[in-house]
């Protein structure tokens, strides 16, 4: 614990110190989780079964393996495709020892199906999520979110994506595990003989490690074949910030953040995302040559190494995906203020911790609002608290005032706040029910950083 002189998570942290740390560990090819087949299709439905599992997954070439969770798998999960205008059933299946739930991060449903706290699957019932997929394409998530166990069931390995598609996002790149792929990345703390260490780290300020995982591997590998490839990031990490960045420097595309397409393309150095934040970006080889590497790094060290293995062919063409993202640019009063405060071992919104029992806003269905949220955790060290609110996707308006950065203006579910700073936020909600709102940093979220809107 050093007092807190810094502000960011993971590095120096509140009350945690951990640095990322480049692996030696030999290489290996990148995992890309199987796209989930569906049990069955019908012209408006599709029909899917998730299971939560236990497992053991092996993250070293030596040593044994470790004991983990996973989606149909021993660790994370499959890729399940939601195409916009369907329905689409998952049978959820709780095969653990213990009571967890199936959370769809980000898709705009009605709160009786989001999976919350309040939806519980205990060990070996089963339950079906009806999801009527009305949203842009996007690359969302889902994870468990069981009082008082989410941020263990995360950090052991339960999440997976979610793909919103469409027709028109099949313009850009999108050739699963071709030149369109997904990366989870996580930081993780092993004990000396390969477990994942939960404990050892966990701190009410997050959990974090010193070993980055991409898709659940370290020092991963993928052979690029095309000139463009498309990668989704997924920051599934408890608490760490992640800065990304290319190994020689050069810039990249940002196309799309947490739920969908910005309005243009963005070029960028570097890019952070914080816990369950989502970005695609589009990274250039046509200067590269066939033997060529290139790294992606997260705050300088990389963890992914893209090769040029073949001659790199064009991709099809994709300039025009970009018509219909939403733009932020505008001004408005907040409808509502939320500030967002730690002190030593509390973590609140508007000075109360979550109560299961208590709404603490009501909004009445179909209503647009604009709330600003403020972290006064501006002293002792601060952090930056990824803000998340369920059944919606909003937009940002405002940071301090100004308008937000180029690659903001999109669809967004999480929002990074700063300590001091106050973020403007504009969203319409759509779906009746109770949903949650929270920081994202797991273990703030356990620890009360947590509130329920009821929309009605
Ligand atoms: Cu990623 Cu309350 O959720
Ligand atoms: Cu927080």
């Amino acid at each position: 614990n050093d007092g807190g002189m810094m502000h960011d998570n993971g590095s120096m942290g509140r009350g945690n110190t951990v640095d990322l740390v480049a692996s030696n560990e030999p290489t290996q090819p990148l995992p890309i989780p199987k796209r989930l087949q569906p049990d069955r299709v019908t012209d408006e439905a599709l029909y899917y079964t998730v299971r939560a599992e236990r497992g053991e997954h092996r993250f070293f070439n030596q040593g044994v393996s470790s004991e983990t969770l996973g989606y149909n798998g021993s660790l994370l999960g499959p890729m399940i495709e939601l195409p916009t205008g369907k329905t689409v059933y998952i049978d959820t299946i709780n095969q653990l020892d213990e009571p967890t739930s199936f959370h769809w991060h980000g898709l705009v449903i009605p709160g009786e199906e989001d999976g919350g706290p309040h939806q519980l699957i205990a060990p070996g019932e089963q339950k079906r999520a009806r999801l009527d997929i009305d949203q842009q394409p996007g690359t969302l998530w889902f994870h468990p979110h069981p009082m008082g166990a989410t941020a263990e069931q995360v950090y052991l390995g339960l999440a997976g994506l979610l793909y919103v598609t469409d027709d028109m996002s099949s313009s850009l790149p999108n050739e699963y595990g071709v030149d369109d792929i997904p990366l989870i990345v996580q930081d993780r703390l092993f004990t000396d003989d390969g477990q994942l260490d939960y404990n050892r780290q966990m701190n009410i300020d997050g959990t974090i490690g010193d070993t980055l995982i991409a898709n659940g591997a370290i020092n991963t590998t993928f052979d690029v074949t095309t000139k463009t490839l498309r990668v989704r990031l997924v920051n599934g990490s408890n608490a760490r910030n992640l800065d990304f960045s290319l190994s020689n420097g050069a810039s990249f595309t940002q196309i799309a953040t947490d739920g969908g397409l910005i309005d243009q393309p963005v070029s960028l150095e570097t890019l952070k995302l914080t816990p369950s934040e989502r970005a695609e970006i589009l990274i250039d080889f046509s200067d590269l040559s066939l033997g060529d590497e290139l790294a992606l790094e997260a705050d300088g060290i990389s963890f992914t190494t893209f090769t040029v293995r073949s001659k790199i062919v064009q991709n099809r063409d994709w300039t025009d995906a970009f018509r219909e993202a939403p733009v932020a640019n505008e001004s408005s009063e907040a409808d509502r203020r939320l500030t967002l405060f730690g002190v030593s071992h509390m973590v609140t919104i508007d000075g109360k911790q979550f109560d299961p029992d208590r709404i603490d806003i009501n909004v009445q269905q179909g209503t647009t609002e604009v709330w600003e949220i403020y972290n006064r955790d501006d002293m002792m060290g601060g952090m930056t608290h990824p803000f998340h609110i369920h059944g919606v996707q909003f937009r940002i308006l405002e940071r301090d005032g100004k308008p937000p950065p180029d690659n903001e203006h999109g669809w967004k579910d999480t929002v990074a706040v700063a300590p001091g700073e106050r973020v403007k936020i504009k969203m319409t909600f759509r779906e009746s029910g109770t949903f949650m709102y929270h920081c994202h940093i797991l273990e703030h979220e356990e620890n009360g950083m947590m509130g329920q809107l009821n929309v009605k």
